[in-house]
């Protein structure tokens, strides 16, 4: 059932104020301000390297995650794409704990991936939203992601609620070892807690996301740019558009702009940069007037600071509340989705049942 939606992404992209409290509640206090997580047959103090594999928008959200590991509980990180990861062999280190990540726990690549760090003796931990999924039903630790159904092929609530297990889940590993205070704790649990009320206003933009999205959908290709955990964000808004308005896109670190990609640059092209003001913010900045000078267009997603700091030339700025930097991946999700969204309605595709794709990918 739609409800009164044209499709099921749409349908899907909606609901997320409503799922993300259920995956939250799941695993916080909000009393006490804590993450509570489920009872676990390994010591998170004692996680020596941390290794997440996954497939398409699963692995972004574990590579947003692995800024998080990092900085939370400086815990070294290694993510890789499960189709690589399983054939590489690997070397995993006794100490060390691999995460899988999948939707539909279905993944054959994320699967053959999670057997092979259980025959290196790794504990996996397995972020699955379908929970009697055979990866939910093979790992040593399941925490469900509890966004409820997703039936469009382009993941959207399922992504931000791996984005809110997978907090839930750094802080934890941060307060086990001692890297976090418990005022730190307190402040991020408190932020958390935020996300469905700032989820809301970012639906808010949708208006004007679809009449941008009339750009866009002139477009041959598309850049999005992001630094940080958007840098992640890039990659998945990149993706999104791809699959289901079939306009080739590429999500590039903000950073590696001058290393390549600039080449591209010309006024047909539209530039998507994902950048809240935040500490790398002035940087992307100095990426964006580097876009600007070659006439692409840019599309800035950003907040109030970020809007008045930038003033780069042909630019349209969608503006987001100001929030804490650890929650704004899941926020600036939204306008993500909607670009992608509203592109593929104007462009006519099949939104949630895209050409040559498949919800769940069980063959390699
Ligand atoms: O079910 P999974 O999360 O393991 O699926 C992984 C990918 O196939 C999936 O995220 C795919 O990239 C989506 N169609 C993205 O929207």
């Amino acid at each position: 059932d739609k409800g009164n939606h044209r499709h099921f992404m749409a349908k899907e992209i909606y609901e997320q104020p409503e799922v993300i409290p259920h995956t939250f509640g799941h695993y916080i206090d909000p009393t006490k301000e804590t993450v509570v997580l489920p009872e676990l047959p390994l010591d998170l103090g004692s996680v020596t390297h941390i290794s997440i594999t996954a497939c398409g928008t699963a692995l972004y959200a574990g590579a947003v995650a692995e800024y998080w590991f990092e900085r939370f509980a400086r815990v070294p990180v290694s993510i890789d794409i499960a189709s690589e990861f399983r054939y590489r062999e690997t070397p995993l280190q006794p100490g060390g704990i691999t995460i899988v990540i999948s939707q539909s726990g279905e993944t054959a690549d994320t699967l053959a991936s999670l057997r092979y760090a259980k025959e290196l003796g790794q504990k996996v931990v397995a972020v699955v939203n379908v929970p009697t999924s055979t990866i939910a039903r093979e790992a040593d630790v399941v925490l469900p992601t509890l966004a409820g159904v997703e039936i469009g092929v382009a993941s959207t609530k399922a992504f931000t609620c791996q984005l809110a297990t997978l907090a839930c889940l750094a802080v934890a590993t941060g307060r086990a070892k001692g890297v976090l205070t418990s005022d730190d704790e307190h402040r991020l649990v408190r932020a958390m807690m935020e996300v469905p009320r700032l989820m809301t206003e970012a639906l808010k933009l949708s208006p004007e996301i679809e009449l941008l999205s009339r750009t866009l959908a002139k477009a041959q290709d598309v850049l999005y740019l992001g630094r940080g955990t958007n840098y992640p964000l890039a990659l998945e808004g990149a993706l999104k558009l791809k699959e289901i308005s079939y306009i080739h896109a590429e999500g590039y670190a903000a950073g590696e702009l001058k290393h390549g990609p600039i080449a591209l640059i010309d006024e047909k092209m539209p530039v998507v940069v994902i950048a809240p003001y935040d500490r790398v913010f002035e940087k992307t900045v100095s990426n964006m007037e580097e876009v600007a000078a070659r006439g692409g267009r840019i599309i800035l997603v950003t907040d109030q600071k970020g809007a008045d700091l930038a003033n780069v030339t042909a630019m349209q700025k969608l503006i987001l509340p100001e929030m804490p930097a650890t929650i704004a991946p899941l926020i600036y999700s939204i306008p993500v989705q909607l670009i992608a969204y509203h592109t593929a309605v104007l462009m006519g595709t099949d939104v949630d049942q895209p050409r040559n794709l498949a919800k769940s990918v069980t063959v390699e």
